[in-house]
């Protein structure tokens, strides 16, 4: 495997910058498809810039028949180093048409084949918090338990700490249990990849992520966590025995505990998101005239940097040199 030498997570940025303002424009308009065509486009042709030789791993879409950047497409220029790519033009597109808060553009980028690629199976079961308690959470456990470990490696008391899970109702039984064990819970009502991320910013105030989400979102997670040095444990969650089935046939343990090293083997990982709605974790896409702010965050897992970009886009300017109308 050939080591990419540049911090490739610099041009992500451009990446998901260029798709959150494409975007952002779709803020509650209602229409997820048409907020997804703009930022797929908007993302495959700033990714296609990039001088690489990328292979579409993670794909979107393909869950709720949107426009997507499809599972196997090549991107970049063709040229070393040879990558995997995952995608998520928009985490969150419900959030978005409906001018709610956390909807994120993402891009994850590391050595070919180093990517895990989760067929057909649509959702993981998913438990993620940062680096002060990455060592101890253990997904075999109960969620009292974990919850009980989270606290302790924190310093914190039980009740203080807060669980963020996506408000579904296969999620019952595991909110029951929550309560039980007496910590607080934070129900959204998507995007899981900020979820997780909010476990890592201080100033979140979320300790744990837990609960079933999707798998492209689980792998994407997989590599930013491993760019700040959180920890993450999912399982596959087959949702009806017909899917189990499709996963036994394809040699796929439903058992098997998949850790951050499983999801994306390399430890040379890069990682982008841009918001597009204000949010817990990034400032939202701000249209200002002639003026396009963003704010993004940019991390590479074999140096650990963590990099907060606020851009500043002259529009006026970028209509005479990009392809993309913002
Ligand atoms: P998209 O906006 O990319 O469709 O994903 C939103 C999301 O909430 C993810 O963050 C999450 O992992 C997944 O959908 C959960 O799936 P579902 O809505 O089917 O429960």
């Amino acid at each position: 495997m050939s080591l990419p030498e540049r911090n490739l997570a610099l041009e992500l940025v451009r990446v998901t910058e260029s798709a959150a303002m494409a975007a952002g424009r779709w803020m509650g308009r209602g229409d997820k498809n048409g907020a997804d065509g703009a930022a797929v486009n908007a993302m495959r042709y700033m990714l296609n810039t990039i001088r690489m030789d990328g292979t579409v791993v993670i794909g979107e879409g393909e869950k709720d028949e949107a426009p997507m950047l499809f599972n196997g497409e090549r991107l970049g220029t063709g040229d070393e180093p040879k990558v995997d790519i995952a995608v998520d033009p928009i985490d969150g597109t419900r959030l978005l048409s409906l001018g709610r808060q956390n909807s994120i553009s993402v891009v994850a980028l590391a050595e070919r084949g180093s990517m895990y690629f989760p067929q057909h199976i649509f959702y993981m079961n998913k438990l993620a918090t940062g680096p002060e308690a990455a060592g101890s959470i253990d997904i075999r456990l109960p969620i009292g338990e974990n919850i009980r470990r989270v606290a302790k490696a924190k310093k914190k008391n039980v009740e203080d700490i807060t669980v963020v899970l996506l408000d579904r109702p296969r999620h019952e039984k595991l909110i029951a249990d929550i309560r039980e064990a007496g910590a607080r819970i934070r129900l959204i009502t998507d995007g899981d990849i900020a979820g997780a991320l909010m476990t890592c910013k201080e100033d979140a105030g979320v300790d744990l992520l837990a609960g079933i989400g999707g798998s492209p979102e689980a792998v994407i997670t997989a590599c930013a966590l491993k760019c700040v040095g959180g920890a993450m444990y999912c399982t596959l969650w087959p949702r009806n025995e017909e899917e189990a089935e499709k996963c036994r046939d394809l040699g796929m343990d439903l058992e098997q505990i998949l850790s951050m090293d499983d999801l994306v083997k390399s430890n040379n990982v890069f990682f982008a998101a841009t918001g597009i709605t204000n949010g817990d974790l990034l400032q939202g896409v701000r249209y200002e005239g002639d003026r396009i702010r963003t704010q993004s965050i940019v991390m590479r897992s074999a140096s650990g940097t963590i990099r907060y970009i606020e851009a500043i886009h002259k529009l006026s300017k970028l209509e005479t040199i990009s392809g993309i109308n913002y």
